[in-house]
């Protein structure tokens, strides 16, 4: 244990998350300019920012587990210094194994060396290769793993077809990113490059993120004949994340497949509406409100983001454990659990009283009030202000500012 700690030439601070102890660069000591983002600076990287996406795929990974009910085993390609593997091996019952790997030989050394300092050898492997060159190493029968996490730097999307291959089928893939600016419409050329799907910069571009990614994935796995669900999703912070489960066979990939199309939104009066035809977009439809021009978002995933029963699992399996976000965590199940079944893409009231000059009422008077008419209205993780309802857009309006007198 001294001996791999002395590999180890940089500042480091031991840190506490869940239920392990972590060596982690000291990050005050890598920055040197109030921009400095330090996370980035140090030699190897590490975010406490990022506890809760740790905490959250803890918890959906047990989720998993015990709805399987059998020993797993679990990799993760991109760990860096091995914070979120080796609390998968301490913290999520029936993982039999964990193989993490990183390219950087610091990030490698230091992951090592937590291993060990978290009696954890036995069962927790550690790699110094790339990504796509490790998992290649475990595509085949008998080698893949139940359940892969990636977690890299900005898109997954260079990881997508070698993670596909190294799981099992009926497997559990989770994934990060961070390139929200892509994802988001900000960079609408490097989300067509890199996810296969036109982003928009609209309010509820979160959830497009969500449906970019979760398309990007569906259309990938296809190419293997492997069809997608995804089980769980989020948008947190700077990152979006999903959790999908694989199901091996052409069938399965054609149906889907069925899942793609497009979201049509209308920057004039804010109506939108979705259209299920896979791969051929006519560019050319009106706004059924105003008749203005419809923009387009896609092809990306139209099929569900969350799954009702894991959702459920997940939450019951946070009420059961000591976290330090746990307060947060809650907030964050209750808000999905409650939008399972919600329409897609939502409305954010302040825009909506911005662009009509009104003051912007209490958002539980907003979805109070469109229920008592008659339309099912819901609160969304996605953002605070958001509504997603199936009421037109003439109906919310209205709404919105009967809400402002009540
Ligand atoms: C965002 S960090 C991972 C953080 C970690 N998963 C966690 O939960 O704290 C991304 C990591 O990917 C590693 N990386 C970048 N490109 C890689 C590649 N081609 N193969 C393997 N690792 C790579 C980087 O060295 C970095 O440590
Ligand atoms: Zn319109």
């Amino acid at each position: 244990m001294t001996k791999t700690r002395a590999n180890i030439d940089f500042p480091t601070e031991i840190v506490e998350e869940g239920k392990v102890k972590i060596l982690v660069p000291e990050l005050k000591a890598f920055i040197k300019l109030p921009s400095d983002y330090a996370p980035s600076k140090a030699p190897v990287f590490y975010n406490p920012v990022m506890e809760l996406n740790r905490d959250l795929a803890v918890l959906a990974l047990q989720t998993y587990q015990k709805m399987f009910n059998r020993e797993i085993s679990v990799c993760e390609p991109l760990a860096s210094c091995g914070i979120r593997g080796i609390r998968f091996a301490t913290e999520v019952k029936g993982v039999q194994k964990v193989l993490i790997n990183d390219i950087n030989e610091k990030a490698f050394q230091l992951a090592r060396y937590n291993v060990q300092m978290n009696g954890l050898s036995k069962r927790v492997t550690v790699k110094n290769q790339d990504a796509n060159f490790f998992l290649a190493h475990y595509g085949a029968p008998h080698k893949r793993f139940d359940a892969i996490d990636i977690d890299p730097f900005g898109s997954p999307v260079p990881y997508l077809d070698s993670a596909i291959r190294a799981l099992r089928n009926g497997g559990l893939l989770a994934l990060t990113a961070t390139d929200m600016a892509p994802l988001c419409g900000v960079h609408p050329k490097a989300c067509i490059r890199k996810y296969g799907g036109k982003p928009l910069r609209t309010e509820y571009c979160h959830e497009l993120a969500v449906r970019l990614l979760a398309g990007c994935l569906a259309t990938t796995a296809a190419k293997h004949d492997i069809g997608i669900s995804v089980v769980f999703s989020h948008s947190t912070n700077h990152y979006i994340r999903i959790y999908a489960t694989t199901k091996y066979g052409a069938k399965k990939a054609d149906e889907s497949i069925k899942n793609m199309g497009y979201i049509l939104h209308c920057f004039n009066c804010f109506h939108r509406e979705t259209l299920k035809r896979p791969f051929l977009f006519a560019n050319s439809e009106k706004c059924s409100e105003c008749g203005s021009k419809l923009n387009v978002a896609g092809p990306l995933w139209l099929g569900k983001i969350f799954d009702g029963e894991f959702c459920e699992l997940m939450e019951k399996e946070a009420k059961q454990r000591k976290l330090r976000l746990k307060d947060r965590i809650g907030k964050i199940l209750t808000l999905i659990k409650s939008e399972v079944d919600a329409p897609i893409t939502y409305y954010v009231v302040d825009k909506i009283c911005d662009a009509l000059a009104l003051p912007v009422p209490p958002i539980k008077k907003v979805v109070e009030n469109l229920r008592k008419e008659g339309f099912q209205t819901y609160l969304t993780h996605f953002n605070s202000k958001g509504i997603k309802t199936d009421a037109p857009v003439t109906n919310i309006k209205r709404t919105i500012a009967e809400s402002c007198n009540d």
